[in-house]
């Protein structure tokens, strides 16, 4: 990388994981507001219905962990906090059109897996059994394999789940001992077997930027996962912000790698990816050449969520349940209660538990689709956009900060190749999405917001 890029846009920027950005959530979005956009969302596009279930339990916090995460709860508190997840249910189902699809469930945590697979089940049916599905859903789960026998990887297929998503972190006992995380209980083949043999897709995600781990270390755990040959993998660069999650002040004193240790360490990950053949997605996504988001990718129709990447096959306005879940829908973002106890509480009274959210306007709603596209497929071609959202290039284009001198600079610094029709980011311009992206967002010209920098 030029050092004269790095300099010019090694600037803040957000990293468009949504539009706009959850730092413009705010509290003066309630819980009216969100059964309003529940009604709206029935006429919007896409149609599909997506389900996300928040399980903030563990039986062990890893000292890194910078997820929404408690320890676990006692029988009363966790009986209260699954029967409230039944009754959200039954305050959100009768605002939805029978007539839509479900395209996605997906739990995430927490470990969703703390939960026995019988209550998950119970919650699958209690929605599946009010709407049909598309051809194929997506049913996900996020695992901790340190607590999993095989009966337990069973009952999750049993319970109908066709992608189950493995914490590994790292395959060394070394490292996840200092993290307090324990190892897996089988052996990643025998869990790799089971789920093979019943068709279910496999998900695998790790974390560098670890004590104990060194270059060649996370070279050998990626190697190891390269010959388990998952469906797709995540290699997440540890986050240290202890000032949010004060445990991780624990990992300071067993020694952290430093920033250059830890990008050799992605750098590694990253040709011994591409070289087993696996395409890179976004910055640290990595699929087979035979997972539909590859294709997807081929063809400029990849997508993401806060569940994930996904396809417009797949993509659905998300439903979220449980504590900090957020549902994102055409019209807006709404965003659950971060504290179990109030959750539960207001729950219980019948009231949704919305603590922040965002409406998005006309334009927004427009915009995040340009950025969206961009962030996900490193291109727009202004053609389809038009014919996918219904409206001429000219009213997307006016919808966004898009202005062809600021192009034209990205342009010159080997950025963007672009034209009327295309955006497209170059290779060395990949880095840089972010900063292309924010040139099309009018949010930006008056911010208050802070952001990260790319690299
Ligand atoms: C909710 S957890 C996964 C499910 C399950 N609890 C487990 O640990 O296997 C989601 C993922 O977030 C990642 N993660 C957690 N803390 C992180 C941090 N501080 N920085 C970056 N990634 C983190 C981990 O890789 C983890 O697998
Ligand atoms: S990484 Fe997973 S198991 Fe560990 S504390 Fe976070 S959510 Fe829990």
């Amino acid at each position: 990388m030029k050092q004269e890029l790095l300099d010019k846009y090694n600037t803040p920027v957000p990293r468009y994981t949504s539009y706009p950005p959850a730092n413009y959530f705010h509290e003066g979005f309630n819980s009216e507001q969100y059964k309003e956009a529940i009604c709206e969302s029935n006429n919007q596009y896409p149609q599909s219905l997506s389900f996300y279930f928040h399980i903030p339990f563990c039986l062990r916090l890893c000292h890194y962990c910078g997820c929404n995460s408690y320890a676990a709860p006692t029988e009363e508190i966790l009986h209260r906090y699954i029967a409230a997840l039944h009754k959200e249910i039954d305050m959100v189902l009768p605002l939805l059109s029978k007539t839509r699809k479900i395209s996605q469930i997906h739990y995430g945590g927490g470990s969703p897996t703390f939960l026995p697979a019988i209550e998950i089940e119970e919650l699958n049916n209690h929605i599946l059994e009010h709407f049909e599905t598309i051809h194929h859903p997506e049913i996900a789960i996020e695992c901790h394999p340190g607590w999993m026998s095989e009966k337990d990887w069973n009952e999750l297929i049993g319970a109908g789940f066709n992608r189950l998503s493995i914490g590994i972190q790292d395959f060394n006992p070394l490292v996840l001992t200092i993290v307090h995380r324990k190892s897996s209980l089988l052996p990643p083949e025998e869990i790799v077997s089971i789920l093979r043999s019943s068709k279910v897709r496999i998900n695998m995600d790790f974390l560098y930027g670890l004590p104990l781990q060194t270059e060649a270390s996370f070279s050998e755990t990626i190697e190891r996962a390269v010959s388990l040959q998952p469906d797709r993998l995540v290699t997440f660069s540890y986050a240290h912000v202890p000032w949010a999650f004060p445990r991780q002040k624990i990992l300071e004193k067993a020694g952290l790698p430093s920033s250059d240790e830890k990008s050799k360490m992605f750098e590694n990950a990253y040709r011994i990816l591409c070289q087993a053949n696996y395409q890179p997605i976004g910055l640290d996504h990595f699929v087979r050449k035979d997972d539909e988001l590859y294709t997807a990718l081929q063809n400029g129709q990849l997508h993401r969520n806060f569940q994930g990447y996904c396809t417009r096959r797949t993509t659905g306005q998300v439903y979220a349940f449980g504590v900090t879940g957020i549902s994102q829908l055409s019209t807006a973002y709404a965003q659950n209660t971060k504290d179990i106890i109030e959750y539960i509480e207001k729950i219980e009274a019948g009231i949704l538990p919305i603590s922040k959210g965002y409406q998005l306007s006309t334009e927004e709603q427009i915009t995040r689709e340009v950025i969206e596209t961009l962030m996900c497929n490193y291109r727009i071609n202004w053609n389809e956009l038009s014919e996918h959202l219904k409206i001429s290039v000219d009213e997307i284009k006016q919808a966004t900060a898009y202005t062809p001198t600021r192009l034209e600079e990205f342009a010159a610094d080997g950025i963007i190749e672009f034209d009327e029709n295309h955006i497209q980011m170059t290779t060395e311009g990949k880095l840089f999405v972010r900063n292309v992206a924010a040139s099309l967002d009018k949010l930006m010209f008056k911010t208050d917001k802070s952001f990260s920098k790319p690299v």
